[in-house]
């Protein structure tokens, strides 16, 4: 049946409208590079809206949610109204009906693709953030709470997981960079596993402090297993699966918007939770209901298949990482070539290309710093409240456009503050 027409009936089915800008932008003529938005009229074009992302007149460094692609909040925008001639939109579908069950599962075969993730993987679609797996990962995967575990602490959020852990396992700290303020990864010899452990935790990239695993540590008891928070590096470079025991991702970074948390799983893990674990928080629940045990986060799924989509099309995390290298290289070197100007305090090998935290010499100006990158279009560059300072989150959808403009804003703030 058609949708009846309302006032709004063309906004919301015609998705190459030009966008309103939300902010009135100035171009500053001290540096050259701009966003669409800024400098030009916005264009009327599928192809001019597909080639040009950051026409809404900002680069958002936010760091999750964070920006999304363009022609997928594009595609999703048609959807959004009436799904391809459904006559309902996307957000009012069933999830047992036949095009959310093949949106899951066009989804799920897209993301085993990018990833090559093995047969003996299950991939789950779950709800309660990154944060929920904390407890997710002792519940399914120790016997009882006095099971030991290893966990490795390279920030924040590791940290928060470790401490969740302590409700339903007996976890070792192996390591914490606490005391150097989260800058360092160390070698892994150097690191007294538990050889009794039932898996070693790490979170594979700290969003907070910036700082990635480039390699993985093996458990020392080839019995245990890997276990990895992957939520902001999730998909922005190739990953061996079959090296981990589980990786949970929040999509809210690199696949999609916030709602969702993606867990990859070996199915021999499954099916032997603690007693005490909740239904909700049991693998074997989601694995043997394909996701859809309870109602699943429909649109955030929808929005990561679309993201996986277009991370196909651009030729997989192969190119997606060069794409990230490059963004990160320029940015860092900018950093490192200021004169002490910038500061990065991670330690270069350990670098993320996800998250660049950074600060003022002149710590006194940083709030300026902050307020004139916003006036001129990048926005969200404050540093989380734990560290201060300043830090770019350049996840897989953050154009290098965006990266060169910052680039050219920090030199053009440098020159003015000699
Ligand atoms: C690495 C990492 N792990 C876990 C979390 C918590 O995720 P959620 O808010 O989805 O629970 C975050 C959130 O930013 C994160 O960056």
């Amino acid at each position: 049946m058609a949708a009846a027409a309302t006032p709004n009936s063309f906004l919301l089915q015609n998705p190459l409208r030009p966008s309103p800008k939300p902010l009135a932008l100035r171009p500053n003529p001290r540096f050259s590079v701009s966003c669409a938005a800024v400098t030009s009229a916005p264009s009327t074009s599928p192809a001019a809206h597909a080639a040009a992302p950051g026409d809404r007149g900002i680069f958002n460094f936010a760091p999750g949610p964070a920006t999304l692609p363009e022609p997928v909040l594009l595609k999703a925008q048609a959807d959004l109204y009436n799904y391809r001639g459904s006559g309902m939109s996307i957000m009012e579908m069933s999830h047992r009906g036949k095009e959310f069950d093949s949106v899951i599962k066009k989804a799920e075969s897209d993301l085993r693709l990018l990833l090559s993730i093995p047969d003996d993987f299950a991939v789950l679609f779950l709800q309660g953030g990154a944060t929920t797996q904390f407890a997710a990962v002792p519940l399914n995967l120790c016997s009882s709470t006095s099971d030991p575990t290893d966990y490795l602490v390279t920030g924040s959020w590791g940290d928060k997981a470790f401490k969740e852990a302590q409700k339903f396992c007996k976890p070792n700290l192996i390591w914490s960079g606490k005391s150097e303020k989260y800058t360092k990864i160390p070698s892994f010899d150097e690191i007294p596993q538990n050889p009794d452990a039932k898996y070693l935790h790490i979170c594979a990239n700290e969003t907070i402090h910036g700082v990635e695993f480039k390699d993985y540590p093996m458990p020392a008891n080839k019995n245990s297993i890997l276990i990895a928070d992957m939520s902001s590096n999730f998909c922005s470079k190739p990953v061996d699966v079959s090296k981990f025991g589980v990786i949970y991702a929040g999509a809210q970074k690199n696949v999609g918007p916030s709602g969702v948390t993606i867990v990859i799983v070996r199915r021999d893990l499954i099916g032997s939770a603690q007693e005490i674990t909740p239904v909700m928080l049991d693998y074997k629940t989601h694995a043997d209901s394909a996701s859809l045990y309870n109602t699943p986060p429909c649109f955030a799924i929808y929005m990561c298949g679309l993201v996986f989509e277009h991370l196909l099309e651009q030729g997989g995390l192969v190119e997606i990482e060069k794409k990230n290298a490059k963004k990160a290289g320029i940015l860092y070197d900018t950093i490192d070539g200021s004169g002490g100007f910038y500061v990065c305090p991670v330690e270069k090998s350990v670098r993320s290309p996800m998250n660049v935290p950074f600060t003022l010499q002149k710590s006194e100006l940083e709030k300026k710093f902050i307020e004139e990158a916003s006036k001129e279009g990048m926005v969200q560059l404050k540093g989380h409240r734990s560290v201060g300072g300043m830090r770019a989150s350049i996840y897989n959808a953050m154009p290098l456009a965006g990266v060169e403009k910052l680039i050219a804003f920090m030199k053009d703030f440098q020159a003015r503050h000699p």
